[in-house]
């Protein structure tokens, strides 16, 4: 497995090259679909992958922090991203393509966030969950507590961990 981490959360700009970006929106799109059991319409989906695109990547990436974790043949499998959200940082999203799944690599990429947010101060950490009951027992099993239950039409909802 090869990690490489592109870090902007203490000022400078490592670029995330275009394909790199494409690379990670094409697997966010893919794991959250083919995590989705019906807790989300097509329409939903999409709202929810909003972001998921190589132009808004690079643009969250510019002052945030990813980790892109890859097969030996140089696939992309399990991605991390912590975002800006207003003066705060939160963790975006964490996705590891399906048939990687259960083996630490999901567990692997949020260490490495976990460690980076301590290094930078903060205290707490903040994470944006989708409706997707795994999703809740990853979080769970890292520490996390769920702060409320979502609407039908809530997209996702907050779970948190004092560090
Ligand atoms: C959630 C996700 C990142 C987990 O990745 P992963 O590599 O499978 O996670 P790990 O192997 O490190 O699992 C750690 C623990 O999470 C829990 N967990 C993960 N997948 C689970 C599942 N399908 N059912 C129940 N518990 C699960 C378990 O407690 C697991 O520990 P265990 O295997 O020792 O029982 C991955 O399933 C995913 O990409 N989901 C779709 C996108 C998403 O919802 N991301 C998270 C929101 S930001």
């Amino acid at each position: 497995m090869i990690i490489s981490v592109t870090d902007n959360l203490e000022g400078k700009i490592e670029p995330l090259s275009y394909s790199d970006a494409a690379k990670v929106a094409a697997l966010i799109r893919q794991s959250t679909q083919d995590a989705n059991r019906g807790e989300y319409t097509p329409f939903e989906l999409e709202k929810l992958n909003a972001f998921a695109t190589p132009e808004k990547i690079q643009d969250e990436v510019s002052s945030g922090y990813l980790v892109m974790l890859s097969n030996d043949t140089g696939d992309l499998i399990g991605c991390a991203m912590v975002v800006r959200s207003g003066k705060n940082l939160v963790i975006k999203t964490i996705d590891v393509k399906t048939n990687y799944s259960r083996k630490g690599y999901g567990s692997l990429l949020y260490n490495r966030c976990e460690k980076r947010l301590k290094e930078v101060g903060l205290n707490e950490i903040e994470v944006e969950i989708p409706k997707f009951p795994k999703s809740e027992m990853f979080y769970k099993k890292h520490g996390f507590v769920k702060t409320g239950n979502p609407t039908r039409e809530d997209l996702y909802f907050a779970m948190f961990k004092y560090l």
